[in-house]
C-alpha cells in the first residue's frame, strides 16, 4: 500500500528532526530538507532502519530568493504528491535592529516568511485540489508579542501565526488543515545562531521531542494553533490581558538589553 508523503523543512536538527521522526513513526514516507545533506543522508537511514519508512533528500538553501519554487519542482521530477508539509526551517538573530547586518536580517525575513508562503501556495494549492492535506506551520510564542532584540525574528513570527489562521479558515473547507506551532524556548541550535543567552529566557526551555509531538497531535486533531508547555499558555493568556506597551517593556527585560 502506498504510504502518505510528509515534506519537512529543516529537518537535519532541532524540533524538525523530531517532528520528521514522529511522521516516520506513524508510516510517512519522508521528504528531507534542509542545508546539511549529510545529516539527512544520516536521518533517512535511521528512518528507513526503524520504521521501514522511504526517505527523499533534497539538500537546499531556503534561505535564497527562488527556493521554493526550485525544491517544489524537486518534488514533482521525483513523482511524489506531499499529503503533509511541515514549514520547521527558521532561525533567529538577537541584537538591535539597525546594529545587525540588514542582509542576514533580510535572510530571515526570505526563509521564515517568504519561502514558508511560497511553499504554502505551491503545496497548499495541490492539497486543496485533492480535498487533503495537512499544514504545519512553525511560529513561536513570539508570534504573540513584539520582541526588542530580536525585532525581525518577532515580526516574521507574528506574520507566521496570523498566516496560518487565515489560511486554516480559508482551505479547511477543502479538506486541509493549517497548524501554527508556538513554542517558548527550545533546547536546540536555534540559540546559538541567535546569539541569544538570555538566561532568563533559556531557564524556561523545553526539549524538542514534547514540542514536536504537541505539534504533531495538534496538526493531526485539526487545531489551527497549538502552544507547547503550561507556562508558555499561562505567559501568553497574560499577554492577551496586558497592554501592549507593557507587554513589549517585559519582553525586552525578559531577553535583555544589549549595549545601544
Ligand atoms: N529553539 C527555540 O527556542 C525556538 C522557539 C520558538 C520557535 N522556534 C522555531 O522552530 C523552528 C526550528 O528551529 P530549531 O529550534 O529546531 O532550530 P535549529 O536546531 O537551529 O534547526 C533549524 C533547522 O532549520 C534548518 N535551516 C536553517 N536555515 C536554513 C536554510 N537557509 N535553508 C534550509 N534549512 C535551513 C537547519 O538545517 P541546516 O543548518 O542543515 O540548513 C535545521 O534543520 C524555527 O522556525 C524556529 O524559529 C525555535
Amino acid at each position: 500500500m502506498k504510504r502518505p508523503v510528509a515534506l519537512v523543512t529543516g529537518a537535519s536538527i532541532g524540533i524538525g528532526r523530531e517532528i520528521a521522526l514522529l511522521l516516520a513513526q506513524q508510516g510517512h514516507d519522508l521528504v528531507l530538507v534542509a542545508r546539511s545533506a549529510d545529516k539527512l543522508q544520516a536521518l533517512a537511514a535511521e528512518l528507513h532502519r526503524a520504521h521501514g519508512v522511504h526517505s527523499t533528500v533534497i539538500a537546499s538553501d531556503l534561505g535564497v530568493a527562488g527556493s521554493a519554487q526550485a525544491l517544489y519542482n524537486a518534488v514533482q521530477a521525483h513523482g511524489l504528491a506531499v499529503d503533509v508539509l511541515v514549514n520547521n526551517a527558521g532561525f533567529g538573530l538577537k541584537g538591535r535592529f539597525v546594529k545587525l547586518s540588514l542582509a542576514g536580517q533580510m535572510e530571515m525575513v526570505q526563509l521564515n516568511i517568504t519561502t514558508l508562503t511560497e511553499l504554502s501556495w505551491l503545496f497548499g494549492r495541490d492539497m486543496a485540489a485533492r480535498g487533503y492535506g495537512r499544514i504545519l506551520n512553525v511560529g513561536s510564542v513570539a508570534s504573540f508579542e513584539p520582541g526588542p532584540e530580536f525585532a525581525v525574528y518577532a515580526a516574521t513570527k507574528a506574520y507566521v501565526l496570523s498566516f496560518s489562521e487565515a489560511l486554516d479558515a480559508e482551505l479547511r473547507e477543502r479538506g486541509v488543515n493549517v497548524t501554527a506551532l508556538c513554542p517558548g524556548a527550545v533546547l536546540t541550535n536555534f540559540h546559538d545562531r541567535a546569539s541569544n543567552d538570555s538566561k532568563l529566557l533559556l531557564s524556561t526551555a523545553m526539549q524538542p521531542q514534547p514540542v514536536a509531538r504537541a505539534g504533531v497531535r495538534a496538526l493531526f486533531a485539526g487545531r489551527p494553533v497549538v502552544i507547547p508547555g503550561w507556562l508558555n499558555r499561562l505567559a501568553i493568556f497574560t499577554v492577551r490581558l496586558t497592554p501592549r506597551r507593557l507587554v513589549t517593556k517585559v519582553s525586552y527585560w525578559m531577553i535583555g538589553k544589549s549595549p545601544a
